[in-house]
């Protein structure tokens, strides 16, 4: 689908690259062959991810930076020292999250607290400081923010991360506009399910639930990483650098679906369905 060399000499700092899609993403950066630079709070998860990056990459390098996104002056210290060590990134992508179930009258502030500060927060943090950095050296830089379907429209039982994601949608948008001038883009994409251990042990409690959101999404799937990670490298590369300010879907359809006033029907019998129709036609 892309060129082998399409992100050669691009550095590339994907937060919480340590696993997930964060993983398969840097994984499908360095095949491209960009350099990683791959943070998250657990040093294992990240050196773990390394590996796997690396032999995905061909050996292509990869760096590991152990950072809270929250802590700003953390993120600050991290980017001095990704600097000086690798170079001045050119691509941000904003991956890092926190989520859980939670009835909201049930949540404490401190669960409310530790999601937003992550999702919001820490891709303010990291955005921030590394424009910053490109603004200063008058350098272009580039921005992909992950951010979920109920961004937009909100979801029961998130209301943390739905508030947080949100607002990460807002901050694309608005520092599409107010950076533009200094060559900055940023761009989004809002993802349905993807299978992933950090999700799926959080928010799907069982296989059953799982069926049942298959059957809401009218490819009736979940999304494979690959999907996800050649989207990610076609918003991120240069040959479409006029995409700015904007959010990718890439769910199935699922969102679609379920605003469609009539799209329970898809769940009907098709030959059932189209008899129904035919009746209702002839009455
Ligand atoms: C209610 C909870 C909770 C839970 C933690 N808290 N888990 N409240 N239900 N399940 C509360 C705690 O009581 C505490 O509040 C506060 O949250 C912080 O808890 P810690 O355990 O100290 O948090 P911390 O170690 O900082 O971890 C943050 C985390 C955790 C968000 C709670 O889940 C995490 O590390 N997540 C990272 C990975 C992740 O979430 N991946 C999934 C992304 S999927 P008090 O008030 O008691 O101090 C995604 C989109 C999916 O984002 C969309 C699918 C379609
Ligand atoms: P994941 O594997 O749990 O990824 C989350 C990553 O963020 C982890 O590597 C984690 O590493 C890191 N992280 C969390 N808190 C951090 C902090 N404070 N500082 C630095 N790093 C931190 O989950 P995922 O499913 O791959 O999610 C990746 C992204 O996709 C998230 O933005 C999520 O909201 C979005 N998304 C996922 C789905 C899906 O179906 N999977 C759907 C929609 C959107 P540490 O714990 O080591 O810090």
């Amino acid at each position: 689908m892309f060129q082998s060399d399409l992100l050669q000499n691009k550095i590339i700092l994907v937060t919480g690259g340590g696993s997930g899609l964060g993983l398969s993403m840097s994984k499908r950066f360095a095949e491209l062959g960009a350099t990683l630079v791959i943070c998250g709070r657990n040093p294992d998860r990240l050196a773990n991810g390394a590996a796997e990056i690396k032999q995905a990459g061909a050996g292509r390098e990869v760096f590991t930076f152990p950072c809270d996104v929250r802590d700003y002056q953390a993120v600050e210290k991290m980017m001095t020292d990704v600097i000086a060590q690798v170079g001045l990134p050119h691509i941000l992508v904003n991956n890092a999250a926190g989520n859980f179930l939670a009835a909201t009258e049930d949540l404490s502030p401190g669960g409310f607290d530790a999601v937003v500060r992550i999702v919001l927060y820490g891709t303010f943090n990291c955005t921030q400081i590394l424009a910053k950095h490109w603004i200063a050296q008058k350098v272009p830089g580039t921005v992909l923010n992950i951010v979920t379907t109920y961004a937009s429209n909100g979801s029961a039982f998130v209301v943390p991360s739905a508030c947080a994601k949100a607002g990460v949608l807002a901050m694309t948008r608005s520092l599409a506009v107010e950076w533009g001038a200094y060559g900055i883009r940023l761009n989004a994409i809002a993802p349905g399910p993807f299978p992933t251990e950090g999700a799926w042990k959080r928010l799907f409690p069982d296989k059953a639930f799982d069926e049942q959101v298959k059957k809401r999404i009218p490819l009736g799937r979940f999304g494979e990483h690959r999907e996800l990670t050649n989207l990610a490298v076609f918003l991120l590369s240069d040959e479409v650098g006029f995409i700015n300010g904007e959010c990718v879907t890439i769910d199935g359809g699922e969102t679609l679906a379920g605003s469609g006033q009539f799209s329970l029907f898809t769940q009907l019998d098709r030959e059932a369905l189209k008899k129904m129709m035919r009746q209702m036609r002839g009455s």
